[in-house]
């Protein structure tokens, strides 16, 4: 496969933290448009793999590649859902889903259709002139998710998004990733724990073992969508992941 084919090159990427080691000499590349989710034990370095990504932190050794340039979240456009909601406290919901988007100098014809879309599919038109800390933590969540997702990056980066979500909102909302994945042909990586989670979304799946991380086995998913968490094929899948990624 060419290099242009690729959204992002991770080459031999280690990362130290004083004396913890925590990625070890990791390598893999995504494709342009693939669903990808990376799974692993809690503090593997799952979370700084994004941060690296980036640039919150930089490689202690190796580098990332964006569209074939080391990556800059200032020139490439990406989108991160972090793990805890981190919606901006002055701003209203609706106020929310419009900076992101202000910032890029959208059109306010753009901007309005947008931020409506998002409020719809999300389900928050109650919420819209409501303040982050009015809102439950599942709801703050959904508030910066569609803000990630009305940025339509070309590189959405999601961080166990939907970990404090009940499980009829996370059902939901997975499929509201997919669906948006399909209609705007972004690169997602999902860093998730949940290993349901991860192949019912993912065209492949990353599993890394403990820290030092370095990545234990890449796993295929070609199931069809939408697809059936009690089909016997989804039941295999899980269950092969599940035996990779157990660790005591
Ligand atoms: N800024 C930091 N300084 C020191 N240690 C860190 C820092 N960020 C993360 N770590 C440590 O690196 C390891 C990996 O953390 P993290 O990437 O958050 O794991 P995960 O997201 O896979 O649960 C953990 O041991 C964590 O304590
Ligand atoms: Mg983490």
């Amino acid at each position: 496969m060419s290099e242009q084919e690729y959204k992002v090159r991770v080459e031999h990427l280690t990362k130290y933290f004083g004396d913890l080691h925590v990625l070890d000499d990791v390598s893999f590349n995504i494709k342009k448009g693939e669903f990808l989710c990376v799974v692993g034990p809690t503090g593997c370095g799952k979370t700084t793999f994004l941060n690296l990504l980036t640039r919150i932190y930089m490689p202690t050794k190796g580098e990332l590649y964006i569209d074939g340039e080391p990556a800059d979240p200032k020139k490439h456009s990406l989108a991160v859902v972090f793990q805890e909601p981190s919606s901006m406290p002055w701003l209203t919901v609706e106020q929310n889903l419009r900076f992101g988007l202000e910032i890029k100098k959208l059109p306010k014809n753009e901007i309005d259709r947008r931020v409506e879309n998002i409020i719809k599919l999300l389900g928050l038109e109650e919420f819209r002139n409501r303040y982050p800390h009015q809102l439950s933590v599942s709801t703050a969540q959904r508030i910066i998710i569609g803000r990630a997702f009305a940025l339509q990056p070309d590189l959405l980066l999601m961080d166990e998004p939907y970990g404090q979500m009940d499980i009829k909102l996370r059902f939901y909302l997975e499929d509201e990733v997919i669906r948006l994945w399909k209609e705007i042909g972004t690169t997602v990586v999902f860093i998730t724990h949940n290993i349901e989670e991860a192949v019912y979304l993912a065209e492949r799946i990353l599993i890394l073992t403990n820290k030092p991380a370095h990545i234990k086995e890449e796993v295929q998913v070609d199931l069809p969508r939408p697809r059936d968490v009690t089909a016997p094929d989804f039941i295999a899948i899980r269950n092969h992941v599940t035996e990779q990624i157990k660790w005591w």
